[in-house]
């Protein structure tokens, strides 16, 4: 399925000979004025003679390093390495910064921020004297905001994320972050472990700086850097702490620079075929449901439409493959994209339980589905192999939540009126809602049922989970609430039918009645009167189209 992209543009070029150009650079420097002089002279003040520069094509290394993401925190270093690269290769690299978005800190969520970080990235680059650029990220949401920007500045580029952190270990027991912090807070809320046992955990869980070590968002991203064309094969797996991280990086330096003499930018990079090779690497590895929102979006910014029909005709013919958290056991130090590429054909699988021949996959279908019904007729994700196989089927009556606040109030209520066949709704989570879409679809589960030993529960909303999560959980229910989806006219004590075999997701309620309860309703408030939150909400499009802004996707689909 592999078709190395950047052999393959580089073929489509050889058709094409691009007529020897000079470097993008050169308009920066090469003019008259004053201000191509003054800027060589900045270069000096900067402690670089002429050899360093002259003749050389000016190399950016773009680096959402910071100390407010751990997940990033190595990157200064991964940085050095790439420098070494491009010294090599002839080339003359500038670090420089951007935005960094860390999953952890950053409030309300950071998928408020990634189209910001995109546009500081694409900026950053245009409007400097770069001829390319190595991209560095790694936390969820970065690596997509890379890409994207990137994407549009359309500016010779190549990408190395961050890699995953060294897998955390406690009392014997291999743990992923945070697949595991998730499950032990579930056993914590059940009174099955103690507040000491917490407080232990809490030091033998994250044990690097990279990003988390399960195939959630930001390891499902790194693969499809590679799926894409985007990274150097063995990008997604080789550990944060890893020398040959470092060795990568080097490599990805002396690429660029080849990438640069070869005219190939994210364009010809990424084409149809390439989004069709990552949307089956997402299906065979059981990746993250974001990557359907990344994808969407980074594929937008190149013109090129990815409907989720297509996302779901892909799952239904790409086996599951990989044996990770939180789908399966493993972690991320065990993996390689080995089965998959053409570009990596000669790798082995040393644990065939770890990956699974294509023969005798975990499932025969890919690790996401698109569901479509009266509850989301514009889609809804859901993750059938981290979900339960019996309420892949089910039907419930709806108990609903207004909003997380009014989760969180209740969801613990001794006198909640809650019967583990129920389904839990929550709604004004999306896009608009949340607002950005914050990771809240993974519900908790209501204390009085966990603690009679209730572990998944079917649950529905309309916000984005963490890659990392893992239940019978519906995400993504599009439109979304606070902009009129039907979420919004769910009532307790409807009754609700999943189907993932028949890629259903119903509220059964008849469509006049529907259409009634949706006209009785006001919108909620706009959260925002000023600031990038105000231009947030005027221009974040649907989950379906990516979340983009509608002004940031490529002028063919702009128009539409
Ligand atoms: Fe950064 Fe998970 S918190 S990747
Ligand atoms: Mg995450």
């Amino acid at each position: 399925v592999y078709l190395e992209p950047v052999a393959a543009a580089l073929a489509r070029k050889a058709g094409h000979p691009v007529k020897e150009k000079p470097y993008r650079s050169r308009a920066w420097f090469d003019t008259p004025e004053l201000y191509g002089w003054l800027r060589q002279a900045a270069f000096r003040a900067e402690g670089f003679g002429e050899p360093a520069y002259e003749g050389r094509p000016l190399i950016g290394i773009c680096n959402s390093w910071s100390e407010l993401t751990h997940c990033n925190a190595h990157l200064r270093q991964l940085a050095e390495a790439v420098k070494r690269g491009v010294w090599q290769a002839g080339g003359f690299p500038l670090e420089f910064p951007v935005m960094s978005l860390g999953e952890y800190n950053m409030r309300p969520t950071t998928m408020l921020y990634r189209n910001l970080m995109s546009m500081d990235v694409e900026e950053s680059i245009t409007a400097n004297p770069l001829d390319g650029v190595v991209l560095l990220g790694g936390c969820d949401k970065t690596t997509p905001a890379l890409l994207m920007g990137a994407a549009s500045a359309d500016v010779p580029a190549i990408i190395v994320t961050g890699g995953p952190q060294l897998k955390g270990n406690w009392r014997g027991e291999e743990l992923g972050s945070c697949t595991d912090c998730r499950r032990y807070h579930q056993e914590l809320r059940a009174e099955r472990i103690t507040e000491e046992d917490w407080a232990e955990l809490q030091s033998c869980i994250v044990r690097s700086p990279g990003h988390c070590m399960v195939m959630g968002t930001a390891s499902t991203m790194a693969a499809i850097c590679e799926a894409l064309g985007m990274a150097l094969p063995g990008n997604a797996a080789i550990p944060a702490v890893d020398s040959r991280r470092h060795q990568l990086s080097e490599a990805a330096g002396r690429q660029i620079v080849r990438l640069v003499e070869q005219g190939l930018r994210p364009s010809d990079v990424m084409t149809p075929v390439a989004f069709e090779n990552a949307i089956r690497t997402l299906h065979a590895v059981g990746g993250s449901t974001n990557a359907i929102v990344h994808l969407a979006a980074i594929a937008g910014r190149v013109g090129i439409d990815l409907p989720l029909s297509r996302f779901d005709e892909l799952s239904r013919t790409t086996p599951f493959i990989l044996n990770l958290k939180p789908s399966g056991e493993f972690l991320m130090e065990g993996f390689l994209l080995r089965r998959l590429g053409a570009n990596i054909a000669g790798a082995q699988s040393y644990n065939p339980a770890l990956i699974r021949s294509l023969d005798e996959p975990l499932d025969a279908e890919g690790g996401l589905a698109v569901l479509h019904g009266s509850l989301a007729p514009d889609g809804a994700i859901i993750k059938p192999t981290a979900a339960s196989p019996e309420l892949l089927r089910h039907r419930g009556r709806a108990l609903v939540f207004e909003d997380h606040d009014d989760m969180d109030r209740r969801i613990d209520d001794p006198d909640l009126d809650v019967r583990p066949d129920d389904v839990l709704v929550m709604r004004n989570a999306g896009p608009l809602g949340g607002p950005g879409m914050p990771e809240w679809g993974f519900l908790p589960l209501p204390k009085k049922l966990l603690r009679q030993g209730v572990r998944d529960m079917v649950r529905i909303s309309d916000a984005r989970m963490s890659g990392t999560a893992f239940g019978t959980v519906v995400v993504h229910a599009t439109p979304e609430s606070a902009a009129g989806g039907p979420l919004a006219a769910v009532r307790n004590g409807d009754v609700i039918e999943l189907n993932v075999p028949e890629r259903r997701l119903d509220l059964m309620v008849e469509p006049a009645e529907i259409a009634r309860r949706l006209a009785a309703q006001a919108r909620p408030p706009a959260p925002y009167r000023r600031g990038y939150g105000w231009l947030f909400t005027q221009h974040i499009l649907q989950a379906d189209k990516g979340c983009d802004f509608d002004f940031l996707r490529a002028e063919a689909l702009h128009a539409e």
